[in-house]
């Protein structure tokens, strides 16, 4: 409520006039630490509508005399590191597999892209610890299909297994009972035989007749006593590992239908730096050669 100002006799200071229940507000200066606060903070605000972008325009803004632009930190932070990828990509593409595994920098660059290209793309078959699954190769293990060096490696994932690729490693595991090369019987006698090299068959007569079928027919891709062969991508059937598995009914199954598995081409997916690191970072899971 107005009042008339007047002095309050306790404090000797005015009041406003204004009065709420009986109390009167008294009519205070500012303290002057605060005001000397306030004229700061007005110079300051000053300075820096000249120094910093500050006010809004039409079609831009006014950009301070310092030039400061948190976009331009931005985009000049990111040419630099493209720059330094640029330079490590043009190291890697010069390098050979070899090299680059020797030196610390772009083994540790191709360990990381590899990384991230295979959960992106190889992890759907291959699992995303490489693990593998039936008919997807355990990737980590030193057991190879096609060989574990880093240029085995390497070739592989550039043009794949079976796949549409000219280049493509190739060979199909025979279907002995589609082609009518074996009666049932036999390949019930030579999945034993194949049973024994690994110490799992059960029926020892029937895998001594299935001996001489195997020299007849598998050694040519197999080996003798089954030890496979990489120049084909014929697996070892005497370690008790499994492409496909390792049960009388598996086995009997890639006899007499064959096996295909297909591992595609990368050469037109995914370019050579890519490739290359994914190489190393395979050949690193443990089974590197
Ligand atoms: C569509 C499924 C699929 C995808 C995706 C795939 N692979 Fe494969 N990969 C296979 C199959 C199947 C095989 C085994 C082929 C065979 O039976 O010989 C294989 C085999 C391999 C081998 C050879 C293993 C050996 O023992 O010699 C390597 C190395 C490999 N893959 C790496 C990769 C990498 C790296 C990627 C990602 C760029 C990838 N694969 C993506 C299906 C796939
Ligand atoms: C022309 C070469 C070739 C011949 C001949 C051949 N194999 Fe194979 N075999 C392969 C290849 C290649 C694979 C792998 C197929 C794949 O990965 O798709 C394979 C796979 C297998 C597998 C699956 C192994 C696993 O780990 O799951 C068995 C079992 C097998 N062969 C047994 C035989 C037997 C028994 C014979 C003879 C009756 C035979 N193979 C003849 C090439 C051959």
């Amino acid at each position: 409520m107005a009042g008339n100002p007047r002095k309050d006799e306790i404090s000797g200071v005015d009041t406003t006039g204004h009065e709420w229940d009986g109390i009167e507000e008294l009519n205070n200066p500012l303290p002057r630490w605060w005001l000397w606060v306030l004229y700061a903070s007005v110079i300051w605000s000053i300075g820096y509508w000249i120094a910093m972008p500050a006010w809004p325009g039409i079609s831009d803004y006014t950009k301070g005399m310092l030039g400061y632009s948190q976009r331009q930190t931005v985009m000049n932070e990111l040419a630099e590191v493209k720059a330094g990828r640029a330079d490590i990509e043009a190291k890697i593409v010069a390098s050979s597999l070899e090299d680059i595994a020797k030196d610390p920098n772009l083994n540790q660059y191709a360990l990381a892209a590899g990384q991230a290209a295979f959960g992106d793309n190889c992890a759907g078959c291959h699992g995303s610890g490489a693990q593998g699954a039936k008919g997807y190769p355990n990737l980590n293990d030193d057991h190879w299909l096609w060989g574990g060096s880093l240029e085995d490696i390497h070739y592989t994932i550039n043009y794949g297994i079976r796949s549409t690729h000219d280049e493509t490693r190739f060979n199909d595991m025979t279907a002995f009972l589609t082609n009518e090369i074996l009666e049932k019987q036999e390949i019930s006698d030579v999945a034993e035989y194949v049973l024994s090299l690994s110490g799992t068959s059960t029926d020892s007569e029937a895998a001594q007749r299935g001996a001489p079928i195997f020299e007849d027919n598998c050694v040519a891709c197999h080996n003798p006593g089954g030890v496979g062969n990489r120049e084909m991508g014929a697996p070892n059937l005497s370690d008790k590992l499994w492409l496909f598995g390792g049960d009388k009914e598996t086995v009997v199954q890639s006899i007499a239908y064959g096996r295909k598995g297909v591992m595609p081409t990368w050469e037109a997916r995914l370019d050579p730096v890519t490739i290359k690191a994914l190489s190393i970072y395979v050949h690193s899971l443990g089974g590197g050669e």
